[in-house]
């Protein structure tokens, strides 16, 4: 480690997974440790807010000090502190940002909230050196469907975004309507492989925005499918289902993603969020920007879901700008995106 670089402690908990991470240069990944609650809300069939915020509590001080431990650093190394301060689940965010000033205060260190979907934009970067701004970006989360212009790092000029569900979460009400239960978009994505993706042909929104996206009719329209085949003592097959909901999804995304990338001049597409670990996603993304020559990014799976190492990336590039944060610092659960 030279006197030169930069290393950054990040903090994540804005959802089900209490992650921490030491990032080096903006780009380097020291360490990546995430505690994931997932197993403890399937009980639940979904994420109870309450218990995350408990479990946060538990996990926070064990996460933080194997990040430490894992990138052979002490506090005594860092140069600042990045963490969530929204959106997400109030409870959850203020136990990573009370954690973040803690720590903050104590060793003095600059203080640098980061946008959670900044974040997941942000993973990019992690695998690809080359990658810099401007490029589009398709973030599909379980909270967010956004498609944006990424102007600079951190600058955001938003095309597009979902009118109603985010794509992450059609996936999951999906899934829970086929039996498959939470959380639903590795399920859907994995029964898929064995499914018919033209078995049934499920409706795509039309807006009149080109670039906003719709998934409740699809969603509504599996629904209703299911409950025709009940009613009418059909067989149900959950794999033709799944593929031709997620195929539905799918092109959708990748029809407006690549428009827009091709309306805007841009030459360099990259996905982002949970959903963006979708293989069937991933596979029609490359193929499509292959045909329209536009480079296509995409960050690993334990990169795309949620995890600090991102909030870490996206917190340097805040702290090269000068963005610092005071104490008063609090969780926003509904933070726009390019609000500071
Ligand atoms: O980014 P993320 O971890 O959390 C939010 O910020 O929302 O995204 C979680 C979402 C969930 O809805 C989950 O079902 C979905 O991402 N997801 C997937 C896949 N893996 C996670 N959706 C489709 N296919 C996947 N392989
Ligand atoms: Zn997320």
């Amino acid at each position: 480690m030279s006197a030169k670089d930069v290393l950054i402690l990040a903090i994540e908990s804005s959802c089900d997974e209490t992650a921490a991470s030491v990032v080096k240069n903006g780009r380097t990944i020291l360490s990546n440790i995430i505690s994931s609650q997932i197993a403890l809300h399937t009980l639940y069939g979904g994420v109870v807010p309450e218990i995350a915020s408990r479990k946060h509590i538990e996990k926070i001080n064990q996460v933080v000090e194997e990040a430490l431990t894992e990138a052979d650093v002490t506090l005594e190394d860092l140069d600042a502190v990045g963490v969530t301060y929204g959106p997400g689940l109030v409870g959850a965010l203020l136990v990573g940002v009370a954690e973040a000033k803690a720590i903050s205060y104590a060793k003095k260190l600059p203080l640098i909230g980061v946008h959670h979907i900044e974040g997941h934009v942000s993973a990019n970067y992690i695998e690809h050196p080359d990658l810099k701004p401007p490029f589009m970006c398709l973030i599909v989360s379980g909270g967010h469907t956004h498609l944006v212009i990424v102007k600079d790092y951190g600058e955001f000029e938003i095309l597009g975004r979902t009118r109603d569900d985010a794509a992450g979460e059609a996936f999951d009400k999906v899934a829970r309507a086929i039996g498959l239960g939470y959380p639903g978009g590795p399920k859907i994505d994995k029964v898929s492989k064995e499914g018919n993706p033209n078995a049934i042909v499920f409706p795509k929104a039309k807006l009149e925005d080109p670039y906003d996206f719709s998934f409740s009719g699809v969603k509504s329209a599996v629904l209703n499918h299911i409950n025709r085949c009940k009613m009418q003592g059909e067989e149900i097959c959950e794999a033709d289902i799944a593929a031709s909901f997620q195929k539905a999804v799918v092109d959708t995304l990748v029809e407006k993603a690549v428009k827009a990338a091709k309306e805007h001049h841009m030459d360099k597409l990259a996905i982002a969020g949970g959903v963006a670990s979708n293989s069937a996603l991933r596979q029609a993304m490359k193929e499509a920007c292959e045909r329209e020559h536009i480079r296509f990014y995409y960050p690993s799976p334990i990169f795309c879901t949620d995890n600090a190492a991102m909030i870490g990336v996206a917190a340097y590039y805040e702290y090269k700008k000068g963005v610092r944060h005071g104490w008063d610092l609090n969780a926003v659960p509904n933070l726009k995106l390019g609000e500071r």
